[in-house]
């Protein structure tokens, strides 16, 4: 591939045109609070806000707790499954705009269940969305269920165990919420269930939490890929595993920047991790709430780290490799992406 025939001035039309995967998006975090205030009012739920303009001007995060204070009260709306399936197409549509192909979302069943809404209506709203963004909109997707680790250990095997009725409608289960003082050993059991019955693991560890949380929830959690972990650029053993295994690290920067794990988007460790090998890929986790969905984060990103189409290349090919579809699949993304660059003299 000729990377250097594309122009610089290039970079942005293509970088939105080429076909990618998300594989880190909350979808409760893709609800805007335009849909927040019409599903309050479905639901005649009293939100603390008085308009979407003053909800959206207290998304002014210092880290990921104070986030996830506001993530969850917005999430309180959710009640019918008519509800989630309405947050999840309206993702999918931004999805579509982006060229995002294939998605693999999380949920999070206990900030639900834990207001009596079942673990069938979450699962079967966001269920008929996915059948419906591949019937309509030509998008593959898959469900991934997330433990909240700052609840208890007996708490996620009960949500499994709900779960359990509905396994053929999700692929696997991921760690999410408060990193700090909630390490991945606390929940090894629950993942050794998980793993007994098929399911695919995956964990939030290095968004803020040190690189031993990394090491953790690969070597007692077994997680296939590694949510965020852009601390293990702390840790050069860790960084050689990474990049000898070929761990996925889906990456969200816009993430990083609005919960400031980088104080800018210019010292964001994108560009070294992808020179040391690793593969690492991008996401939006929580668009709604981080000022993006998937290509603004790959635009401001690569503005701000000086990126080229080279690396264009790479993350989306990584997105391939990551995700949890038969080779096969990979291989015609690969076919579309070659196609993409081709047209743009490459
Ligand atoms: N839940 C939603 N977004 C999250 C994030 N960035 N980290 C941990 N838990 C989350
Ligand atoms: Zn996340």
């Amino acid at each position: 591939m000729n990377f250097e025939a594309i122009a610089a001035a290039q970079l942005p039309e293509l970088l939105c045109a080429m076909p990618k995967t998300e594989l880190h998006m909350h979808i409760e975090g893709s609800l805007e609070p335009e849909l927040i205030f019409e599903l309050a009012k479905r639901n005649h739920v009293r939100l603390n806000y008085a308009s979407v303009e003053e909800l959206r001007s207290a998304y002014a995060f210092t880290d990921l707790q104070s986030f996830l204070d506001i993530y969850y009260a917005g999430a309180s709306v959710l009640q019918q499954p008519q509800d989630f399936y309405d947050m999840a197409w309206a993702y999918f549509l931004r999805a579509k705009a982006d060229n995002v192909v294939h998605a693999e979302i999380f949920f999070d069943p206990q900030s639900h269940t834990e207001r009596k809404v079942s673990m069938r209506t979450v699962i079967t709203g966001l269920h008929e969305a996915c059948v419906d963004a591949e019937k309509k909109l030509g998008i593959s997707s898959s469900l991934i269920l997330c433990f909240l680790r700052h609840l208890s250990e007996e708490s996620a095997f009960e949500t499994l165990e709900q779960a359990i009725p509905f396994q053929d409608l999700f692929i696997g289960v991921g760690l999410d919420s408060s990193e700090r003082g909630h390490p991945p050993e606390k929940f090894e059991r629950v993942f050794k269930r998980a793993r007994q019955l098929g399911l695919k693991v995956v964990a939030h560890a290095g968004e803020e939490g040190p690189p031993a949380y990394i090491w953790n929830a690969l070597n007692l959690l077994q997680a296939e890929r590694i949510d965020h972990g852009v601390q293990a650029i702390h840790d050069p053993a860790l960084m050689k595993r990474l990049a000898e295994e070929r761990i996925p690290l889906t990456v969200c920067p816009l993430s990083n920047l609005k919960l400031c794990v980088f104080p800018d988007l210019a010292q964001h460790n994108l560009g070294v991790m992808l020179e040391q090998g690793v593969c690492v890929m991008l996401n939006s986790d929580d668009p709604a709430y981080f000022g993006g969905y998937l290509n603004e984060n790959f635009l401001q990103t690569f503005t701000a780290l000086n990126l080229n189409a080279s690396h264009a290349y790479q993350l989306a090919a990584n997105s391939f490799e990551a995700a949890f579809v038969p080779q096969e699949r990979k291989q015609v993304w690969r076919n579309q992406l070659d196609v993409c660059f081709h047209h743009f003299g490459a």
